[in-house]
């Protein structure tokens, strides 16, 4: 093949690729800075080798465009994420990339680290959305949802730009929460809902949802009533990072009743349920 024949066709594929990933981007948006990290690394200006071997290839093999389009998408947001964590400080600890300083560099090692994870996230997530609609593959793309940029992975990034906040209220700790911790609680009831109880989905995610707010809060209470013995794990540390807990929030006598009410709350929606005291016991197991 001449240079200009090849030069020709891999600009080509280039420019669609690229329209492809903007109008995928449009559509990826979080209140934290971890969207415009992930954007930031994948629009920064890549020589796209795979998304354009992979669509080549499927042009040669007469495949069709609009449905490679999505894996090539999905390899490059791997690729990115590849790069993104392969320069921190623990791995090449590189400042240059793509002809830009590096994520770290310009966001800081935790939202890099985030973002990541998140374009990790969103390759599976998004090549899901094109897969022929079955109740498991629903189920799977429940669970990619539950932990990429709109799911656990927004929580953290939220609550890492949240430290030393003194302005940030309830509504903000709700978001928090909801994100960081609820959406792998509400997934584990709404996998089996959605593939044997479709029509129960959205009481099983509302359950999760007040579930996973009771067990975050009662977390936070216990970094500052309970030790590090009985927890095995390090207690006392959210007040040390100035974290936005629901301590900070309500003040111990103040959660204290916000956990119990939480705690009726998930009672009343579990009795709904046929097997509901066991969701019953679980409720207490997790206040207490
Ligand atoms: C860089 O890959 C990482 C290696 C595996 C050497 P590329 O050279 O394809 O990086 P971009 O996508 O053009 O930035
Ligand atoms: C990168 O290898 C391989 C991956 C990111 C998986 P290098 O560390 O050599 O890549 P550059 O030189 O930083 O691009
Ligand atoms: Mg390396
Ligand atoms: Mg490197
Ligand atoms: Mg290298």
């Amino acid at each position: 093949m001449k240079t200009a024949e090849f030069k020709r066709i891999t600009k080509n594929l280039i420019t669609k690729f690229n329209n492809y990933s903007e109008g995928v981007f449009k559509s990826v948006e979080t209140e934290s800075k971890l969207s415009e990290a992930m954007k930031y690394s994948f629009f920064a200006g890549g020589k796209r080798i795979r998304p354009v071997l992979m669509m080549y290839t499927a042009k040669i093999l007469n495949g069709n465009e609009d449905e490679i389009l999505p894996f090539a998408f999905a390899l490059e947001c791997m690729h990115t994420y590849s790069l993104i964590h392969d320069d921190l400080p623990a791995l090449d600890n590189d400042g240059f990339r793509r002809g830009k300083p590096t994520n770290h560099t310009v966001y800081g090692e935790a939202t890099a680290i985030l973002a990541g994870d998140a374009l990790l996230n969103l390759a599976f997530e998004h090549v899901l959305k094109f897969a022929e609609t079955n109740d498991k593959i629903k189920a799977v793309r429940e669970l990619a949802l539950s932990s990429g940029y709109s799911g656990m992975l927004e929580g953290q990034a939220l609550d890492m730009e949240s430290e030393n906040s003194d302005v940030l209220g309830v509504k903000r700790l709700e978001k928090i929460v909801e994100y960081k911790t609820a959406k792998f609680i509400k997934v584990a009831l709404s996998v089996p809902s959605v593939i044997y109880a479709p029509e129960k989905t959205e009481l099983f995610k509302e359950l999760g949802s007040y579930l996973g707010r009771l067990f975050q809060y009662a977390d936070d209470l216990k970094d500052v009533i309970s030790s590090s013995e009985i927890m095995g794990k390090t207690t006392g540390k959210d007040e040390k990072e100035d974290k936005l807990s629901a301590v900070k929030i309500f003040g111990l006598n103040g959660l204290k009743i916000e956990i119990s009410s939480l705690g009726e709350k998930c009672k009343i929606l579990a009795k709904s349920l046929d097997n509901s005291g066991f969701f019953e016991s679980f409720t207490d197991y997790i206040s207490n």
